[in-house]
């Protein structure tokens, strides 16, 4: 099991829009999937269709080591995808719940959630403080997906350095992701800066601008099952091929055969439900 945390100080640069569409992707292709919403702002429990739920992160970190893992078990929740879970956040949660920062690793740990998944998926909120300390305390590896903007690329070492002093035994950043990619110069050249600044941690694949993320959402939908043919996507495949190390028309085979599952289901519900209300307007006569 490998436990992730997405984190970028900046607000705004797809820090849940990447948590979502790759923990759909990993679920989608055949793994086990937690992903943990760390973020008043709850838009990962949005994305995932579900919403807040009760228990749910909150309710973690304010229980004690003792009654905080089965809070944390119990908080977990199906989505609509069968190998996807979240555990969902709330409004009401401030830095102020956290009390220890090791406090989430520890949970994690006496859950033994390596029983049950593959990944954990951390979404976190912006900034730097408790919340995104205890994300980052309890993973294996940080991924950053940041925008080609000056202070986002500027900030980004120094969001690296504070991150060590201010969790020596914390998990890494080992990605870099660029985000809202166009091929233009500017682009280019922040890319060729953040390649020097982060020499092989910089993803080669770029997520392209696409109004289809914001569509997804708007519309409660499921990238790879509604827009699976979206440069959005593709994008998405190519990143989980070159994060996760799968071939990458094995993803798309896998992709596909889900997006048929999907279709095949819809019809038969839609043929279903005109029946009945066939049948039962015969009764009418
Ligand atoms: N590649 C992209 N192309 C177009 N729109 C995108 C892209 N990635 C993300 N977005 C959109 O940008 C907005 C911000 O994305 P998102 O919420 O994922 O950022 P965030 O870093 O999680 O924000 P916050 O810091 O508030 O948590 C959303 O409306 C999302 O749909
Ligand atoms: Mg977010």
């Amino acid at each position: 099991m490998k436990i992730i945390s997405i984190l970028n100080h900046k607000g705004g640069v797809g820090k849940t829009t990447f948590t979502g569409s790759i923990a759909q992707a990993l679920a989608l292709t055949g793994n086990k999937v937690l992903a943990v919403d760390n973020d008043s702002q709850h838009n990962l429990s949005s994305l995932l269709n579900v919403g807040v739920r009760q228990p749910n992160i909150l309710d973690v970190y304010r229980a004690n080591l003792e009654s905080a893992p089965r809070l944390f078990l119990s908080s977990v929740v199906k989505t609509g995808l069968p190998n996807l879970h979240i555990v969902t956040s709330c409004g009401d949660l401030l830095d102020a719940a956290v009390g220890d920062v090791y406090h989430l690793k520890e949970v994690m740990v006496a859950c033994g959630l390596d029983r049950y998944y593959d990944f954990v998926l951390i979404d976190n909120a912006p900034g730097l403080d408790k919340l995104q300390m205890s994300a980052v305390n309890a993973c294996d590896e940080i991924f950053v997906p940041t925008e080609l903007r000056q202070f986002a690329v500027d900030g980004l070492v120094e969001m690296e350095r504070t991150l060590l002093e201010r969790c020596p035994r914390g998990g890494r950043i080992t990605k870099i992701i660029p985000n809202n990619y166009r091929n233009i110069r500017r682009h280019n050249t922040f890319i060729a800066a953040l390649n020097k600044m982060f020499a092989g941690r910089v993803t080669a694949t770029r997520i392209l601008t696409d109004t289809v993320f914001d569509e997804v959402v708007t519309e409660g939908k499921i990238l790879f099952l509604h827009r699976l043919y979206s440069k959005g996507a593709a994008c998405y495949v190519k990143l989980a091929h070159e994060l996760f190390r799968r071939e990458e028309e094995e993803i798309w085979g896998a992709l596909l055969d889900k997006r048929g599952e999907h279709i095949r289901e819809r019809a038969r519900e839609r043929y279903h439900k005109t029946k009945k209300r066939a049948e039962a307007g015969d009764g009418d006569k």
